[in-house]
């Protein structure tokens, strides 16, 4: 099952005896890797209290449009827009059908309307409801929306009768959320991605480093992974968990994340170069730790291969995307990179003191030889998203009707 790490959810439950099975759906999509908040309808609340919901999802639950406490915390916009998705389970027929009409009578549709994340709602109903002529045009307004639709189940109904409207099954419905990431822009390349920052040893206990998480290079090796790419991950030292569906290659050092992109470039379709590599290493590493003895110690340092502008300069080599991490003039350094480095495109950001390294938002400055634009700032899950989106189409213009074939010379 496709993870669904980094994701934000937002479970909405109406009201409906099948919430009493919303608990386990929160720990369920926290498994998946999720971070999910809850919005319950006011009926939703007779099935099931908010607190329980709340001690599953770790989070305060939504329940009431106008409610002074949570406005000030995360109110009904708020909510609409930090969602990556909205999963309503149980979706009654009396929420399907505000939502059909767009209603913003309560939290939950009001937040639906709201939003520009993708819905997915899992009916859950007695089956003559159902299979009511007012429910069933509900439904086909709401398909031809491109909401998702996922169940119901048919089998014993908590009202004795027996049919469809029970809600979908929960590994059902996480798999209907996990597809709404899923798209297939990538499908049939091979992406090669360097993430993280690299370590040059000084001495055996000593190094020179950065403050580059990885965070920024793993969510977008997650979204190329999600576009049906196949992704290589070569990362220096984070302490992040090897993201779902892709291959990782741990280096530590500059030469040696050079050396692992270079065996893997050969069939590489697209390079994006996240990792804050090391411009520099000690020329000399000993094998013994250095020490304290003298006043004053010189490092002296020799240049590291530059990987992007390598790869760039391949004479049948991948699309390459490089990122330019600036403290000032973001603009002129950036467009400096990408003449400089041969890239196909840059992606720009300000890094300091609270900028850019180690934050959990980013936003970004995409520049190449036909202009720029600015990804503005966002978590930086859904600015990779957004960055793959952009790649996705630049490199299909690039490459022309054949993607694999086009940008070989
Ligand atoms: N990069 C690389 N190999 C290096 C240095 C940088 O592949 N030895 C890549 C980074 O992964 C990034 C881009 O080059 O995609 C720009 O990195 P940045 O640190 O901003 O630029 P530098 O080339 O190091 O230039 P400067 O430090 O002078 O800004």
């Amino acid at each position: 099952m496709s993870s669904l790490s980094n994701k934000s959810v937002l479970l909405g439950v109406s009201g409906g005896i099948a919430a009493y099975k919303s608990p386990d759906l929160v720990r369920r999509l926290r498994e998946a890797g999720a971070e999910v908040r809850v919005a319950m309808s006011a009926n939703a609340a007779q099935f099931i209290t908010p607190l329980t919901l709340q001690a599953v999802s770790g989070r305060p639950v939504h329940h009431a449009l106008l409610d002074q406490a949570a406005e000030s915390g995360m109110g009904h916009i708020e909510l609409a827009r930090w969602a990556d998705v909205v999963l309503v389970a149980p979706a009654s027929a009396n929420f399907l059908s505000g939502l059909a009409h767009g209603a913003a009578s309560d939290l939950l549709t009001t937040v639906c309307l709201a939003t520009t994340a993708p819905i997915v709602v899992a009916p859950a109903m007695n089956q003559q409801m159902w299979s009511n002529t007012a429910t069933r045009d509900n439904i086909q307004l709401l398909s031809r929306r491109d909401i998702t639709i996922c169940g119901p189940a048919t089998g014993d109904q908590a009202c004795g009768e027996t049919g469809p409207g029970r809600m979908q099954d929960p590994h059902e419905l996480l798999a209907a959320v996990a597809a709404v990431f899923t798209t297939g822009g990538l499908a049939g390349n091979k992406v090669v991605i360097t993430a993280g920052p690299t370590w040059e040893a000084i001495d055996p206990v000593r190094a020179i480093t950065n403050h580059s998480s990885g965070k920024m290079g793993y969510a977008i090796a997650q979204a190329v992974a999600e576009s049906g790419a196949e992704v290589v991950l070569v990362s220096g030292p984070t302490a992040l968990a090897a993201p779902h569906g892709m291959r990782r290659v741990d280096v530590v050092s500059a030469r040696e994340m050079y050396q692992a992109v270079m065996d893997e470039i050969d069939d590489t379709d697209v390079f994006i170069g996240v990792a804050a590599v090391a411009d520099y290493r000690p020329s000399r590493n000993g094998l013994q730790k250095i020490k304290k003895h003298a006043e004053r110690l010189t490092v002296e340092l020799v240049k590291n291969p530059d990987i992007l502008a390598t790869v760039a300069a391949l004479p049948n080599g991948p699309y390459t995307v490089g990122f330019s991490a600036e403290t000032e003039a973001l603009e002129q350094h950036a467009r400096e990179k990408l003449m400089s480095k041969g890239a196909d495109l840059i992606a720009a950001n300000e890094v300091g003191f609270n900028k850019g390294f180690g934050v959990d938002d980013n936003a970004l400055l995409l520049l190449d030889r036909s202009g720029s634009m600015t990804l503005p700032r966002m978590r930086k899950s859904r600015l990779a998203r957004a960055l793959v989106d952009e790649i996705i189409r630049r490199y299909a213009e690039h490459s022309g009707q054949d993607p694999r074939q086009a940008h070989r010379h």
